[in-house]
């Protein structure tokens, strides 16, 4: 891959605590909700893009479903095999940007959850065309018909966040809907973890 984008050099330090986010407690609710709307018979096959620590793609293996996960970050799918091999169950993980990923093979659904790559730029990133990229990756790795389901931030929570100081200062990009993109790169990766972190 090309020199580490700020998400993967963020999730890469970050992998080790991932999982204290409070937000990755309910696991085994938002899995049981992608069964009912999956309706997939055990044994189908699932891409789990930008699958983070492994923990949907884990707990769909638990569920005998055959899953590849794909990260940009190496630390984040450490993580993912750890616990994957705590829980005795066998998954594909692809270390790969997802912008760029091509699937070897078509499968029966995919998920792309907690952002899971989709709206995460690097700041010498174009908005529409990296999020068009991974929608176009995930539409050529589906067999016809196959759902698909995404979910991400809410660009309304985070101009609810903004103080006037933030526009004044340019921290926030009103074209893109989101935190530092005209900022120098470190101060543009601070404003993006306080912002995910804010997020969440
Ligand atoms: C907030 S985490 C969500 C992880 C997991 N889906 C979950 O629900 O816990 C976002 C993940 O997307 C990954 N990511 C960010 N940009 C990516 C990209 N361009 N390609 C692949 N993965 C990416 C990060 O490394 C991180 O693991």
């Amino acid at each position: 891959m090309t020199p580490q984008n700020q998400w993967e050099a963020f999730f890469d330090q970050h992998a080790p605590h991932y999982m204290q986010n409070t937000f990755t407690k309910n696991t085994v609710a938002e899995v049981n909700f992608l069964l009912e709307e999956l309706r997939l018979p055990p044994g189908s096959s699932i891409l789990d893009m930008g699958c983070g620590t492994g923990r949907h793609a884990i707990e769909l293996a638990r569920h005998r479903y055959q899953v590849t996960g794909v990260d940009i970050s190496a630390g984040m799918l450490a993580e993912a095999e750890k616990a994957a091999t705590e829980a005795g169950v066998t998954v594909e993980w692809v270390h790969s940007d997802a912008t760029k990923f091509t699937a070897s093979k078509l499968y029966d659904a995919a998920v792309c959850l907690c952002e899971g790559a989709f709206g995460l730029l690097s700041t010498d990133e174009v908005p529409i065309e990296h999020d068009n990229a991974i929608l176009c990756n995930v539409s050529n790795a589906l067999k016809p018909g196959a759902p698909f389901i995404l979910t991400t931030l809410n660009s309304l929570a985070q101009i609810r966040k903004l103080t006037p100081q933030d526009v004044e200062q340019g921290r926030f990009d009103w074209l893109v809907i989101g935190w530092g993109t005209r900022a120098p790169a470190t101060s543009a990766l601070q404003s993006s973890t306080t912002s995910l972190k804010r997020a969440k």
